[in-house]
């Protein structure tokens, strides 16, 4: 079986991703030194004027791939922006994983955050577990916090271990297969390995525990791996209590690299031809060059340095010469790799996020979408006389997946949509960096976007009657403009040989 995990990390900010990130790498072996990955973070975005928003807001707004190893897996950790604020990027970066840990503090529960990304996830039915943090701090009771993970998401909740105590009471957590806990020590309270075999527990913990033990389900792989329950563990990501845990459950649990829906069927990991899919582009630090990284995960075959592959949108096949793979340290060239490993293609603009890669060039992925923009603004320029400009960078951008670009069927106003706020920023910032091109967002006269299918003569007759509300977007496919959902719900009701859909597959 593959020894490869690819998964990704969903909490609301603050709850402790960064912290966990860190520790998993230190466990791993990647990175020696606690504070790498902001410090890494930072070294990064120093780079790049583009960045700039992401300098003045302090965040990452680029999602980064990490790889380490710990007894014989390979794991790939993709990450997601942790801002409060997402993109598609981050949808389409759980398009790519096999699984996910959701992080959620042990004193705020589920966040707003934390639901959005998990719907994303059972969208995909990604096997979800979770990572209740801050446990040496004060935090609610263990049985609501499980309670509301069970309620609000819909998931059978197994909890996996216990902890013993919170906040001021904290005296370690107990894994409830082994009935070991692991305890506090020093100064810093901190697991620094004492392991406590046959634990007299007070006798409030024991009794929680006995109630859980009848209360809850046991731990089943295949409901898991289905999506339908999820192991919860207890820990402290700045303590370091649950981290190894945490890696032992992806190691044994998670799935290995899955097979991949395509238009000609299923592909399977084994299979021997190399094949693969973008599911992110990122503009490079120089923002006079267009040189870009295609995000690309590998779906079957082993990919070796200097392989020819045909990337569907462009039909001749490209020598991928100098592959990228993402080390926590540092970037290194990669000779090989496997299913389920992320490889960065530089490239000028010729990959494009949903472009399925292989040898043979016969093969077409599905399931990436495009997500419904939750925001539409009109683009308005300073300078009248660079419209063509704006176009180009309007298709650029829409390509990398920076917006949604939108062209109505009545007007000369275009429409861009995001589905968080911050794509605006990256957007007002980009146009004017590297395209020279001051534009400005004004509100619009439509809420939501839905992409149209059906028969001919049933688009024709939609599109006759409704003018004003059609677009195109940037591959020329007709897409409704809704003023509401309500608008959306009605013109469905009243048209119903066509789907007004929410994601959109190239
Ligand atoms: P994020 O990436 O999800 O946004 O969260 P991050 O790891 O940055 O953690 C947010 C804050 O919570 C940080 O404190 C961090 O030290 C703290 N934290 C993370 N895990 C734990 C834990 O297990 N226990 C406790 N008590 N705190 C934890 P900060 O003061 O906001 O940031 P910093 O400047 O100290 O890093």
């Amino acid at each position: 079986m593959s020894n490869r995990r690819t998964f990704a990390i969903i909490s609301h900010p603050d709850a402790g991703k960064t912290t966990l990130t860190e520790k998993l790498l230190l466990q791993g072996g990647a990175i020696h030194l606690a504070g790498q990955v902001k410090a890494r973070g930072q070294a990064r975005r120093a780079r790049s004027d583009w960045m700039k928003i992401e300098q003045q807001r302090g965040i990452s707004v680029t999602s980064s791939v990490m790889t380490f190893e710990k007894d014989g897996i390979t794991f790939n950790l993709l990450d997601t922006p942790g801002h409060e604020d997402f993109s598609e990027d981050t949808y389409r970066t759980l398009t790519a994983v096999d699984s996910a840990i959701m992080v959620i503090d042990a004193a705020k529960g589920i966040e707003p955050q934390t639901r959005k990304l998990f719907e994303v996830c059972r969208l995909r039915s990604v096997p979800i577990i979770t990572f209740v943090n801050k446990v040496d701090r004060e935090g609610r009771p263990v049985f609501e916090t499980l309670d509301e993970v069970a309620d609000a998401l819909a998931l059978d909740v197994v909890p996996m271990s216990w902890p013993v105590g919170m906040g001021g009471q904290f005296q370690g957590v107990l894994d409830l297969a082994t009935n070991k806990v692991s305890r506090p020590e020093g100064d810093s309270r901190e697991f620094l390995g004492k392991v406590d075999e046959a634990p007299e527990l007070p006798a409030d913990i024991a009794e929680e525990i006995e109630l859980a033990q009848v209360g809850y389900p046991e731990f089943d792989i295949e409901a898991y791996r289905h999506g339908d329950l999820t192991p919860v563990y207890f820990g402290s990501a700045l303590k370091n209590f649950g981290v190894a845990e945490l890696i032992d459950a992806i190691a044994r649990f998670a799935p290995p690299p899955r097979p991949q829906p395509s238009e000609q069927g299923t592909i399977m990991p084994e299979n021997k031809e190399v094949t693969g899919f973008i599911f992110k582009v990122q503009a490079n630090m120089d923002p006079m060059h267009r040189d870009r990284i295609a995000f690309m995960r590998l779906v079957s075959g082993t990919f070796k340095r200097g392989m020819k592959l045909t990337p569907s949108g462009l039909g001749k096949p490209i020598a991928v010469h100098s592959p990228i793979l993402f080390f926590a340290q540092d970037r290194e060239i990669a000779d090989s790799a496997e299913p389920g490993d992320i490889i960065g293609i530089p490239n000028h603009g010729t990959l494009r996020v949903g472009d399925t890669l292989s040898e043979a060039n016969k093969v077409r992925f599905t399931g990436l979408p495009n997500f419904a923009p939750e925001i539409l603004r009109r683009v308005a320029l300073k300078d009248p006389t660079k419209t063509k400009q704006l176009r180009k960078a309007l298709d650029d951008l829409s390509e990398e997946g920076v917006i949604q670009v939108f062209y109505p069927e009545i007007g000369a106003q275009w429409i861009v949509g995001v589905v968080g706020q911050l794509q605006l920023e990256v957007l007002i910032s980009r146009l004017e960096a590297e395209y020279k091109v001051e534009a400005m967002l004004e509100p619009a006269p439509f809420d939501t976007a839905r992409w149209l299918k059906g028969s001919d003569a049933a688009l024709k007759g939609f599109v006759d009657f409704n003018k004003s509300n059609l677009a195109k977007d940037r591959d020329g496919d007709p897409v409704f403009l809704a003023r509401s959902a309500w608008d959306v719900n009605y013109q469905q009701e009243r048209n119903p040989e066509l789907t007004f859909s929410a994601t959109k597959e190239r």
